[in-house]
């Protein structure tokens, strides 16, 4: 029998890019419980491709990169920010190079040569590290295999995070995050994680849509922890669309990385003539927000099911050694994209928004920090530039663990905290209640509020999303919690969020689009969609029927 109450230093509920580089970070002077709830790669940072946005190169610039990223936030961007992240650039890469993660040299092979940097939208200059077209992979599995070696991590896959334990709900005066419980997959059974600190590195939302290029694991799970936690959440109308996903019933909208566009590809319609000049004079390294709609404007006036992106162009030689990710499972489904234009659409890919926090990842719980994909922090505004999101990754985990590192008192001393209690729940009845209900937020997501968005499309979302939420709190109340049904009402509440945060913004800005108000509104200063959880939602979040 594995043991039902582990107490820890720092509880880190994560393992992409987040946290792992934060688990690392601490390792050497705190003991550190690590859950993810699949395999430790089975989360966003491991698919991710392009690489990372650090200036590096001596002919690019701080101020360069920080203007580039304000450009793609669309007016939304906090300064302060970017420029605390951007400045951080270069020693968290200098800090992955030590821990040894192999990035592609400009001679391939050549220790002494340079690392290549590669272009994607929204950058002006060349400024992605990257490991061939792997990046998220490369960096994975080394920092994995370090923290999978370290002495003072302990790491549990297949464990869900459920809910976070705040001490108000269990009475204190003084309220603050005192761990989770967690359902362990394999026993079936939830466990009572205990910690000082508590790190939420969960990932983004991105499967709230019903095309995503993200793993299953982004199911918005840390955001909708924190807000019944009390915690705002901010920004949740931006969400980012990626223009080019395979498009192929097997391919689970396979990511075809941007830096095939930042090295020559070209969007084009299906009768094969480029179209992207006629949107934006960047063409096809305009900033995300940008190729996406004119990808899905061009789709709908066609009423294709698909554009093409073609890099035929290059030498075959120079595409198998910069993509052969990409190249391999392209072959993988009948394309040679070194022969032939390739068909893509976009799909859900990033979250822009997030559980609020400050420059050291604090939300506005003691005790919890969020940092990565989950997190706002008021970096990537209306619209994140690509390749910024792994550099928050890491940036943030730094700050954090000094922060972490600077809390020294011990509240679990005293602490009282009662095992789950599934005495009232039985096992369910209906599991399709679950599925049926997953396919159906998902698909009105999608049709409702995707790229183009309208006040009565976002109504219908609206309505359907509350009257699921109703069912699925029933639902939870009175079954025994599962990994599907955590996930699902998780999602559920983040679309709420979504919903929410983009009925609330009458403009069109970046990523949120609607035609009820296509233009920017200049008559004020920009301002973040920021939502408080309400008070009576703090009274009353059930930690299974009534612990
Ligand atoms: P993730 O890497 O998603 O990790 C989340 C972790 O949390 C996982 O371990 C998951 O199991 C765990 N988890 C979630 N919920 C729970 C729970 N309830 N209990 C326990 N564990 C839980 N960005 C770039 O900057 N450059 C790129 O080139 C790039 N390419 C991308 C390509 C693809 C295909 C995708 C999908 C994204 C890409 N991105 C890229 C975005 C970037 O990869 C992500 O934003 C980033 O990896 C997020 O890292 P993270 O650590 O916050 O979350
Ligand atoms: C990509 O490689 O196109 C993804 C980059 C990103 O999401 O930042």
């Amino acid at each position: 029998m594995s043991e039902t109450r582990i107490r820890t230093d720092i509880l880190l509920i994560g393992g992409g890019a987040a946290g792992l580089s934060l688990a690392l970070r601490l390792a050497d002077n705190h003991s550190i419980a690590l859950i993810s709830k699949g395999k430790l790669q089975d989360g966003s940072s491991f698919y991710a491709q392009g690489g990372i946005a650090a200036v590096i190169d001596e002919n690019d610039s701080i101020e360069s990169h920080i203007d580039d990223t304000l450009n793609a936030g669309a007016g939304l961007c906090d300064e302060k920010v970017v420029s605390f992240t951007v400045e951080r650039g270069k020693q968290n890469i200098d800090w992955l190079i030590e821990r040894g993660v192999p990035f592609t040299r400009q001679v391939a092979d050549h220790p002494q040569s340079g690392f290549h940097l590669t272009r994607e939208g929204g950058h002006s200059q060349r400024r992605i590290i990257h490991a061939a077209d792997a990046t998220g992979r490369a960096m994975t599995t080394t920092l994995a295999n370090q923290a999978k070696a370290h002495p003072n991590i302990q790491i549990f896959e297949q464990h869900n995070a459920v809910d976070l334990i705040s001490a108000a709900k269990f009475g204190y005066s003084e309220n603050r995050c005192l761990g989770a419980y967690v359902l362990d997959r394999d026993s079936d059974s939830v466990k009572v994680f205990l910690a000082n600190q508590t790190v939420l590195a969960t990932g983004g939302a991105s499967k709230v849509y019903l095309y995503t290029s993200n793993p299953d694991t982004s199911t918005g799970d840390g955001i909708a922890m924190a807000w019944r936690a009390g915690c705002r959440v901010a920004n949740m109308e931006f969400n980012q669309f990626h223009p080019t996903c395979l498009f192929h019933p097997q391919a689970k909208a396979f990511l075809l990385t941007e830096a095939l566009r930042g090295e020559g590809a070209i969007l084009k319609l299906p009768d094969g003539s480029p179209f992207m000049k006629k949107f934006d004079e960047r063409a096809e390294l305009a900033p995300r927000d940008i190729v996406a709609r004119a990808i899905d404007h061009e789709m709908k006036r066609l009423g294709s099911e698909h554009v093409l992106l073609d890099i035929s162009h290059k030498s075959s030689k120079f595409i198998r050694t910069h993509f052969p990710t990409v190249y391999n499972r392209c072959l993988e489904f009948g394309f040679d994209i070194t022969r032939q234009a390739i068909p893509v659409v976009p799909a859900a890919h990033y979250t822009c928004g997030g559980v609020m926090t400050d420059l050291n990842g604090c939300t506005d719980l003691p005790g919890l920090y969020a940092i990565g994909e989950v997190a706002f922090t008021g970096l990537h505004g209306a619209n994140r530039m690509a390749s910024n999101s792994l550099l928050e990754c890491l940036v943030f985990a730094e700050s954090a663990s000094q922060h972490i590192s600077s809390q020294h008192e011990d509240y679990l001393l005293n602490a009282k905290i009662p095992d789950w209690d599934e005495s009232r729940v039985t096992d369910s009845d209906e599991e399709v209640v679950v599925t049926h209900n997953w396919h159906e937020l998902r698909q009105f997501m999608w049709d409702y509020v995707g790229i183009v968005r309208t006040n009565k499309r976002m109504q219908r979302a609206q309505s359907r999303v509350n009257l699921l939420l109703h069912e699925i709190d029933e639902y939870y109340g009175n079954f025994k919690v599962s990994s599907d049904l955590l996930e699902l009402r998780n999602l559920t509440v983040a679309a709420s969020l979504i919903i929410k945060s983009a009925l609330l913004r009458k403009e069109s800005r970046g990523l949120h689009y609607t035609l009820d108000f296509p233009e920017l509104d200049t008559s004020h200063v920009p301002q973040n969609t920021i939502l408080t959880p309400p008070r009576h939602q703090l009274e009353s979040i059930e930690f299974a029927s009534g612990a």
